[in-house]
């Protein structure tokens, strides 16, 4: 068993570490007061390679492996979590959902551009009225020869008016249930497609979600995903991954959280010594770090299961759980270190506290990953 990270691995991790600190970190407060979208941070990290790491050079990726994207996104998700879900929902179900699935013509399309950052994807699976019970497909796309008949909406979509290229998981014949639903490529600008309203949110504020309309929207044959009713075995099977990257966002916002709780504490006078020295605050950053430090080793387990091509889909959902639950408690734990400065922005640790509860609510909630967890173990 090794627990070293190679020469390659470091320099990834001190890249995405720098372009956080550097780039990421100057407008944090801003961005998320304004809910502005982070466009010139993400352009520029297409242009590093952090928007298509994993993806084939020959489609213009990194050619880089899992372990590698979750040293990114944790170190991206220490300062800017609306920064990592776009990168996210780029990399793991975009990009990797296109280079797995997708035809050659929807490759040289789409992804070349998606895994450069020039276009930003979306993956939109959850409904008004179906977001955990994703088989009750409402949106439908009905099969007209050659070219697929869209309708209905979707609600609460990442990057939902700054993507381009949508993926929507529509019904095409409700008899055969999951097995009548597509995975179709859905463009900005197509007749009948409306970004509808944008959320305004707890956490992850600088990133848009947005509900998306489709009335009438002819959508050709050829941007179909994989074969007629392939769609939600896609979207499960692209989610699996998913959940790694939402696992390792989880992770870099605790760990984010903990290192400013870590020189806080060192910093900041009570009773005449610094926190640090005082028993209560030493107990609370030992909780963190070991907490921080399991959700890290679940995540690189299922990373590095991915990259081995084993079976990874209770690895995930294990690491997306852990990891999303014990941001919540370390995040809370850092603004109680910091006291009342925790409680206002300039000390970063309530945004983190904010952005940590959606990662137990995304792909998937805690009680989906339970779901998909005992069902692996039961099977
Ligand atoms: N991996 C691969 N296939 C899977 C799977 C998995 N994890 N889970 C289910 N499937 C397959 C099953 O094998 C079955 O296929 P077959 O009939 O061919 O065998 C099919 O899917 C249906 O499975 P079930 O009967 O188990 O379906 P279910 O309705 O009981 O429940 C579920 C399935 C696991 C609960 C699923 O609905 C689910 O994962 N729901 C959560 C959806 C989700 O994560 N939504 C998040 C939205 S995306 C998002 O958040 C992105 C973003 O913007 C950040």
């Amino acid at each position: 068993m090794n627990f070293q990270l190679t020469e390659e691995h470091l320099a990834v991790q001190q890249a995405a570490r720098d372009f956080a600190q550097n780039e990421l970190l100057p407008g944090v407060i801003e961005r998320d007061t304004e809910q502005k979208f982070p466009k010139d941070q993400i352009k520029k990290m297409g242009e590093l390679g952090f928007m298509g790491m994993m993806v084939d050079p020959k489609y213009n990726g990194g050619g880089m492996d899992s372990i590698s994207y979750v040293l990114a996104m944790e170190e991206i998700s220490k300062i800017d979590a609306s920064v990592s879900v776009c990168m996210s929902v780029n990399n793991s179900l975009v990009c990797w959902g296109l280079e797995k699935y997708g035809s050659e013509e929807q490759k040289e399309k789409y992804l070349k551009r998606l895994a450069t950052g020039e276009l930003i994807g979306a993956f939109c699976l959850s409904e008004p009225e179906a977001g955990s019970d994703a088989t009750s497909q409402r949106t439908t796309a009905e099969d007209k020869g050659d070219y697929y008949l869209l309708n209905g909406t979707k609600n609460w979509i990442t990057n939902g008016n700054s993507a381009s290229v949508y993926i929507i998981i529509a019904q095409t014949d409700a008899a055969k249930k999951h097995k009548g639903i597509n995975a179709l490529i859905v463009e900005k600008g197509m007749p009948g497609f409306v970004v509808g309203k944008k959320e305004d949110k707890m956490g992850i504020r600088g990133s848009d979600t947005h509900s998306l309309m489709f009335t009438d929207v002819k959508v050709p044959k050829a941007n179909r995903i994989g074969d007629d009713g392939f769609g939600f075995s896609f979207a499960m099977t692209t989610l699996n991954g998913g959940r790694i990257g939402i696992a390792s966002q989880a992770l870099g916002i605790a760990a984010g959280a903990y290192e400013l709780a870590l020189k806080y504490s060192k910093e900041r006078k009570a009773f005449g010594k610094n926190l640090s020295e005082h028993q209560a605050i030493q107990f609370k950053l030992a909780d963190m770090a070991t907490k921080i430090d399991a959700a890290r080793l679940l995540v690189h387990q299922a990373a590095w299961r991915k990259d081995q091509k084993q079976d990874f889909v209770k690895a995930a959902a294990m690491a997306k759980l852990f990891a999303s639950q014990i941001a919540q408690e370390v995040t809370s734990e850092a603004v109680q270190i910091h006291g009342g400065y925790g409680y206002v922005k300039e000390y970063h640790v309530e945004r983190l506290m904010r952005d940590a509860k959606i990662t137990q609510i995304y792909e998937g909630t805690t009680e989906i990953q339970k779901m998909v967890i005992s069902r692996e173990l039961l099977k």
